[in-house]
C-alpha cells in the first residue's frame, strides 16, 4: 500500500497531474467501458478533484445520479471548485466503511484509489455490498513502473541525479491476476482486467521536467523540501540525468494502467 497524504499541496498536484493527456484519455476510456445508462446512480470512490464523477454525470444525466466519496478534506474542496451539475454530490467517505445502504448503486467506479487503501479486501466487499444485483464496478489501477515510462523517466532520473532518495513505494493491483482475484475474493462475478497504454508527448526534456515540477508527487515533495537554492542545484543534475532518457526531437511517454469491471 502506498501511504501518500493527500493534503492540500498533494490535492492541488493530482488536480494538475489528471489534466495531462494520458489521464485524460484514461478517463475517456473508464467512461465509456461503464456504457452508462440516462437515470443510472453511480458511486465514485475516491474521487479526488472530481473530473470523473462530472464526465460520468453527463452521461446518466439528470435523471441519474453521480456521488463522490472522499476522504481528504482537501480533494473534496477540490471538487467542489469543479461547478458540477446539480445530479452530481462530493461528500466526506472512506471506502472501508461506504456510507450507504447496501444496493444503493447501479455502478460503482474507483480510478487509482485501492492502491492507498489499508483493508483493500474490506473496501472491494463495500464496493459489492452498496451495488444493485447485476451492478456493474470499474477498479482502475496502475501496471508495474517499467510498463509507465510517463512515470519511470522521472523516478530513474532522480535515482540518478540523487542516488541518497529511498526508492518509490510498490503499489497493489499491479498485475491482471491479482485484480481478478482480489474482485472475485470481495464478491464479484464476470471479473476480467484488461491492461490499458494512453500516451503523452514530450517536446524535449525540459518540457519533461516542467510537468514534473508542476505535477510528479516525488519531484514536486522534493523541491519544497529543499528550498529554492538547494533545488536549483538539484535540478541541473536531474534535468542531465532525463536528458539521458529524452531525446532530441522529444518522445512519447506512455503509462500502462488496469481497468477491472465485474458485476454484482
Ligand atoms: C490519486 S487520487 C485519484 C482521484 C480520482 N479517483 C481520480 O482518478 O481522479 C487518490 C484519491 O484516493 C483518495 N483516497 C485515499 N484513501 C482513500 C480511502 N481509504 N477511501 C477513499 N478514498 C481514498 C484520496 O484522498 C485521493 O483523492
Amino acid at each position: 500500500m502506498s501511504t501518500i497524504r493527500f493534503d492540500a499541496a498533494m490535492s492541488r498536484r493530482v488536480e494538475s497531474a489528471y489534466t495531462t493527456p494520458d489521464v485524460v484519455e484514461q478517463r475517456r476510456v473508464v467512461v465509456g467501458a461503464l456504457s452508462l445508462q440516462p437515470g443510472e446512480r453511480v458511486l465514485d470512490i475516491g474521487s479526488g478533484p472530481g473530473f470523473l464523477a462530472c464526465e460520468m454525470a453527463s452521461a446518466v444525466g439528470a435523471s441519474g445520479s453521480v456521488t463522490g466519496i472522499d476522504p481528504s478534506e482537501h480533494m473534496l474542496a477540490l471538487a467542489g471548485e469543479r461547478q458540477a451539475p446539480a445530479h452530481v454530490t462530493f461528500r466526506p467517505g472512506n471506502a472501508s466503511d461506504l456510507p450507504f445502504a447496501d444496493a444503493e448503486f447501479d455502478v460503482v467506479t474507483s480510478t487509482q484509489v485501492y492502491e492507498y487503501v489499508a483493508d483493500m479486501p474490506r473496501a472491494l466487499a463495500e464496493a459489492h455490498r452498496v451495488l444493485r444485483p447485476g451492478g456493474r464496478a470499474l477498479i482502475a489501477t496502475w501496471a508495474p513502473i517499467d510498463r509507465r515510462p510517463m512515470m519511470k523517466v522521472g523516478f530513474d532520473s532522480l535515482a540518478e541525479a540523487l542516488p541518497q532518495l529511498s526508492p518509490p513505494a510498490k503499489g497493489d493491483l499491479q498485475q491482471p491476476e491479482q485484480c481478478e482475484r482480489e474482485m472475485t475474493q470481495g464478491g464479484f462475478r464476470d471479473v476480467a482486467a484488461q491492461a490499458f497504454t494512453a500516451s503523452m508527448h514530450v517536446a524535449s526534456a525540459e518540457h519533461y521536467l516542467r510537468v514534473l515540477e508542476r505535477a510528479g508527487g516525488p519531484i514536486v515533495v522534493l523541491k519544497e523540501k529543499l528550498g529554492p537554492e538547494a533545488w536549483a542545484q538539484a535540478r541541473v543534475r536531474i534535468l542531465a540525468a532525463v536528458s539521458r532518457r529524452i531525446p532530441e526531437g522529444g518522445a512519447d511517454l506512455a503509462a500502462e494502467a488496469l481497468l477491472t469491471v465485474g458485476v454484482r
